[in-house]
């Protein structure tokens, strides 16, 4: 009786890979099942060594034959600039995006649609309840039908979306030698470097280097896919006059309407940052206390320690 026990024993240890029990001496030992090339004529070794010289070989011509076209691209990528809202902890900087709401109403907005902002979503963020209804009453907005079945315009009201500069597509790009501006609202996120590549962007036209000549209505941006462009350079050093007295100087507009472009994709960001905030801290608290309650609970059954006596 007690030597079947053991035998069942050995088998669940030896089946579970942990040998609680010593295996007996000469008994079975598991083989790992290797594949080898050993089984295989010369011929099929030969054959699968070349396979593998030529895979490997293609790779490698591949990736260099694509890292040679990387490196003769004249595009240049943005440096990475020391954005105030960057940090860890550091909020959106709201008086620099509603002088960016100011570039863009002035400045932009003749072209770029933002179609997914309403004057509503300014409230709070950039201006004061009245003075963002005064905004809208500034735009015309078509309303209707009326009990005529007519349709009429009326001025804009907060829940109204800010203005379309083009009644469509078509006649954007005509108004833009073929190319379409496209919508503001969510550039930042569409843009790979985000508000350093509009930033670069903006303030990057020069002139073309020598040997490239840029086509009539295009414009050189090394910054820009192709390096032609087809908006004109659209800020310059005193562009417009800012309402709190702020110096426009280019890099100041470009900065406050990318920090504005930033807000405007992601009016969110100031709460999800407190909430990240509060999580982080809530949880520093939390998860050392749940860990030391689990070690104290079950302290018990973690320091158990099992014997197996041998009976035979
Ligand atoms: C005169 C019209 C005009 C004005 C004003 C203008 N843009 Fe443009 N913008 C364009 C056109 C046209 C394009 C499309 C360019 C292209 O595809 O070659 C464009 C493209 C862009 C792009 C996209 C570039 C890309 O990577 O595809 C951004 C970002 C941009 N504009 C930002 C701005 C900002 C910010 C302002 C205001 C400071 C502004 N634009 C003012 C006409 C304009």
């Amino acid at each position: 009786m007690a030597a079947v026990a053991a035998a069942a024993a050995r088998s669940l240890a030896r089946s579970r890979g942990r040998f609680l029990v010593p295996t007996l001496p000469g008994g079975p030992h598991p083989r790992a099942n290797v594949a080898s090339l050993a089984g295989l004529s010369r011929g099929k070794r030969v054959a699968l060594g070349a396979l593998g010289v030529l895979t490997v070989g293609g790779a490698g011509l591949a990736w260099a034959l694509q890292s040679s076209v990387n490196a003769s691209e004249l595009e240049l990528h943005p440096p990475s600039y020391p954005w105030s809202h960057n940090g860890l902890l550091t909020a959106l900087d709201h008086s620099s995006i509603r002088r960016g709401y100011q570039v863009y109403k002035q400045v932009c907005s003749a072209c770029h649609s933002m179609e997914y902002l309403s004057f509503r979503n300014l409230v709070g963020a950039t201006h004061t309840e009245e003075e963002a209804k005064v905004l809208a009453e500034e735009v015309e907005v078509q309303d209707g039908p009326n009990e005529n079945g007519e349709m009429y315009t009326r001025s804009g009201k907060l829940f109204d979306r800010f203005p379309n500069p083009y009644p469509n597509a078509e006649a954007a790009r005509a108004a833009n030698n073929g190319a379409l501006p496209p919508d503001l609202s969510l550039i930042l996120k569409a843009r790979d470097g985000g508000e350093d590549y509009v930033y670069s962007l903006l303030t990057g036209y020069c002139d073309p280097p020598a040997g490239v000549t840029i086509r009539e209505g295009l414009y050189y941006n090394p910054y820009f896919t192709g390096q032609a462009i087809a908006m004109a350079p659209p800020i310059y050093n005193d562009i417009l006059e800012y309402d709190d007295g702020t110096p426009a100087t280019m890099s100041q507009v470009a900065k406050d309407v990318c920090t504005f472009l930033r807000w405007a994709g992601e009016p969110e960001f100031d709460d999800r940052k407190r909430l990240g905030l509060k999580t982080v801290l809530i949880a520093s608290v939390v998860i050392p206390f749940v860990y030391l309650m689990t070690k104290h609970k079950f302290s018990v059954a973690l320091s158990r320690k099992m014997f197996y006596q041998r009976r035979d």
